[in-house]
């Protein structure tokens, strides 16, 4: 098997920019983490021009990962190309990703630029770009709806001023696999020194086609493909890593060249995307989705139990998917805990498991047993825990019944100081999201987002409540793990308003 091809991982650019998924550094950081553990190639971690705190994330991912090229996206001007090279310099391999539309479409409409404009600015940015740094990408924006005799000539510009990738994107999701195949080979055989760029695509999924796409480029002749976790990204996505990566696993016959991802990071990495972001998995999101390797028809129960290859193509612990093992109890030690954590592929600090420890107790206290599903669900909620400083909750109590209207009192500490609210609502929860805003005041914002879902089964599962504000085209999500749906939901809440406070007191600085 060669591993030759490219995993260029765009979700905290691409899939960061799609509605209600925006995540805060500290998130973002473990993001790259996990894609470190899956070992992508290449990380786009943001497009350093675009504001303040995507610089800051960029340049931290970019000194946080050593395994990895880290990448930044810009514009084909000079101060687009300043920010994302000052962004990424302090990786071990750092790339600018330049990119300019290339449609006749987007020249006239968007750039206001003609075709030879087009090509002088691509050139000159390339040049600028390499002045810097010696790995850049290059992108035609919307090349899928370009002409490939214009795309060569801008090609063969930006090549000979030093992109050493190149990437022919289906900005609009528009292609089919057949047509990105031809378009790769066409261009790669077309241009002057062919032998001297990889090519790449980078396909987005508004009809759905996004993985066959990308899988299309590669038998054209792409060594490297840009996608996103869960397939995340603007409108429809982009090409979900895990499906094209699996299919190229799948079937060796058909692609000799192999990217070299670990695969048995694919579902932890699902998870804490999905979980930072406050969604779940469709169920029936292929690889991702809790039925991929569900065989309910009794006939297909049949053939599996016999052989698996009957109805069972790739198997799940090829995904990191394990067996639900009902394992740990209220008696169990934290050794124990550390030990199964660890077969499950987590490497906490000891900070963090003790943070997870201490979670874990007060679930079992309320919980027989807790089983993988709740361990991972306690580990990624402590990946996005309260920010420091943030107020917390020390008790509430409700009094609520389907004739009166519903009361709660709420006790929260913050820096070591108390404060309580009463509050009237309709039902438990307004009354207390109502006590919450008394105390922390969060100001103007959109209740976006509400929903709980259970981690596992029986009447005793723990409740895993998310809820989403949002103010100024940004999302603040918080989670709350409980067996009392009130609690999670609460939880959730003032860890939603501390997020949205932290970034009303930054702003301000
Ligand atoms: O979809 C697209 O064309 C992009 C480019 C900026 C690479 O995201
Ligand atoms: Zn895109």
């Amino acid at each position: 098997m060669i591993n030759d091809i490219k995993i260029f991982d765009t979700t905290l650019r691409d899939g960061e920019q799609a509605p209600g998924c925006s995540m805060n550094l500290k998130e973002k950081i473990e993001v790259a983490k996990c894609l470190e553990r899956l070992k992508v190639d290449i990380i786009e971690a943001g497009f350093a021009i675009s504001s303040p705190g995507d610089f800051e994330s960029v340049k931290t991912v970019a000194e946080t990962v050593k395994d990895c090229t880290v990448a930044s996206l810009s514009r084909s001007v000079q101060k687009d190309i300043d920010a994302a090279y000052n962004a990424v310099k302090g990786a071990v391999d750092p790339r600018i990703h330049v990119f300019l539309a290339t449609s006749p479409l987007h020249m006239e409409y968007k750039l206001k630029m003609t075709e030879d404009q087009v090509i002088e600015n691509a050139a000159a940015a390339v040049k600028y770009a390499r002045s810097l740094c010696s790995n850049i990408e290059f992108s035609c924006e919307d090349a899928t709806r370009s002409d490939y005799d214009f795309m060569v000539k801008v090609v063969n510009a930006v090549v000979a001023n030093g992109a050493t990738t190149i990437n022919l994107p289906d900005t609009v999701g528009y292609t089919t696999p057949d047509e990105m195949r031809n378009l790769i080979s066409y261009v790669q055989s077309h241009i002057d020194n062919p032998e001297d760029v990889i090519f790449s695509v980078h396909c987005h999924n508004d009809l759905g086609m996004a993985t066959a796409n990308s899988l299309g480029g590669v038998l054209g002749g792409a060594r490297q493909i840009e996608c996103t976790i869960n397939g995340l990204g603007e409108r429809a996505g982009n090409t979900s890593l895990e499906e094209v990566v699996m299919a190229m696993r799948t079937r060796p016959d058909i692609f000799a060249s192999q990217p070299r991802i670990d695969t048995t990071q694919i579902s932890k990495a699902s998870k804490t995307v999905y979980n930072i972001i406050g969604q779940s998995a469709p169920l029936n999101k292929p690889i991702v989705g809790k039925n991929a390797f569900a065989h309910e028809a009794g006939i297909h129960q049949h053939g599996v139990l016999a052989n698996k290859a009957t109805y069972e193509i790739m198997t799940p612990e090829s995904v990191g998917i394990t067996a639900n093992n009902l394992v740990l109890g209220k008696h169990s030690g934290k050794h124990a805990f550390e030990t199964r954590l660890k077969e499950l592929g987590y490497e906490l600090s000891k900070e963090e498991l003790l943070a997870c420890f201490e979670e874990f107790k007060v679930i079992c206290d309320k919980k027989k047993t807790v089983n993988d599903s709740d361990l991972e669900a306690i580990v990624n909620h402590s990946v996005i825990k309260d920010e420091e400083g943030g107020y917390k909750l020390n008790w509430f109590s409700v009094n609520t019944s389907n004739f009166t209207t519903a009361t709660c009192t709420i006790n929260l500490e913050k820096n070591g100081k108390n404060y309580e609210a009463v509050c009237l609502g309709d039902g438990p929860l307004d009354a207390a999201f109502g006590a919450i805003n008394k105390i922390a005041k969060p100001g103007e914002h959109t209740f976006a987002d509400f929903s709980i879902f259970s981690i596992s089964e029986g009447k005793d599962t723990i409740g895993d409540a998310t809820i989403k504000l949002t103010n100024e085209n940004k999302t603040y999500t918080g989670h709350g793990l409980s067996t009392d749906v009130i609690e999670s939901s609460i939880v959730a809440y003032i860890q939603s308003v501390n997020k949205l406070i932290k970034q009303r007191e930054e702003a301000a600085n």
